[in-house]
């Protein structure tokens, strides 16, 4: 049986990050993740803050235990849910403003991102982009076209280099460079993008 380095090596794609950390996790409680020889780590970013209630914390996954027992899946956006509805209502509850009322349930981060890139062209009527560098927000194609590290003009011509169209990266001190170089615009100012 190979480890389960080994296995990572010979069949799960990592091109996402520079390297995969060397640490076998076995579990994880609260804030302290123990890997597969016993040694524990405090996890200081709590799982790349999506488990910011702690990890395994009790009640969480009592209620996922609950749900699961009841209902795994059915189309939240087919049929009607209890829990889709009570959640997008206490969403509702909290929100700056009562027109942003309305929630849309997205199963990652970059479906989020696809989605608030939608609305913003959708809202506008525009369709250019602004984004950040040093920036990450997902891995489909929108998403990625506003990550830095993927649409930097300076990266290496890649399969991944050519964005959606009307991307701008704004430079941290220098000012706004193009991304797509081919749209022939070299400057944001005056521009009205849809989204930054
Ligand atoms: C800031 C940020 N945005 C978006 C994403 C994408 O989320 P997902 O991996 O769930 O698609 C991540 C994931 O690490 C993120 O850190």
């Amino acid at each position: 049986m190979k480890d389960t380095v080994q296995k990572y090596r010979d069949y799960v794609i990592t091109s996402f990050t520079k390297g995969v950390q060397p640490i076998v996790v076995e579990k994880a409680c609260g804030t302290v993740i123990t890997d597969v020889s016993g040694r524990e780590y405090l996890d200081c970013f709590a799982g790349i803050s999506v488990v910011n209630a702690g990890h395994c914390n009790p009640a969480v996954v009592a209620a996922a235990r609950r749900q699961m027992e009841k209902l795994v899946h059915c189309a939240s956006y087919v049929y009607h849910s209890p829990p889709t509805a009570d959640l997008a209502e206490k969403l509702a509850a909290i929100m700056p403003s009562p027109r942003l009322k309305k929630t849309f349930f997205a199963n990652s981060g970059a479906e989020a991102i696809e989605g608030a890139l939608k609305l913003a062209r959708l809202y506008t009527g525009k369709h250019e982009l602004i984004a950040l560098q040093a920036s990450f927000h997902g891995r489909t194609w929108g998403a990625l076209s506003v990550t830095s590290k993927i649409a930097s003009p300076s990266r290496k011509e890649s399969a991944f280099t050519r964005p959606i169209p009307g991307v701008w990266l704004k430079k941290r001190r220098a000012s706004t460079t193009p991304v797509n170089s081919w749209t022939g615009v070299t400057s944001t100012r005056n521009r009205r993008p849809a989204s930054i």
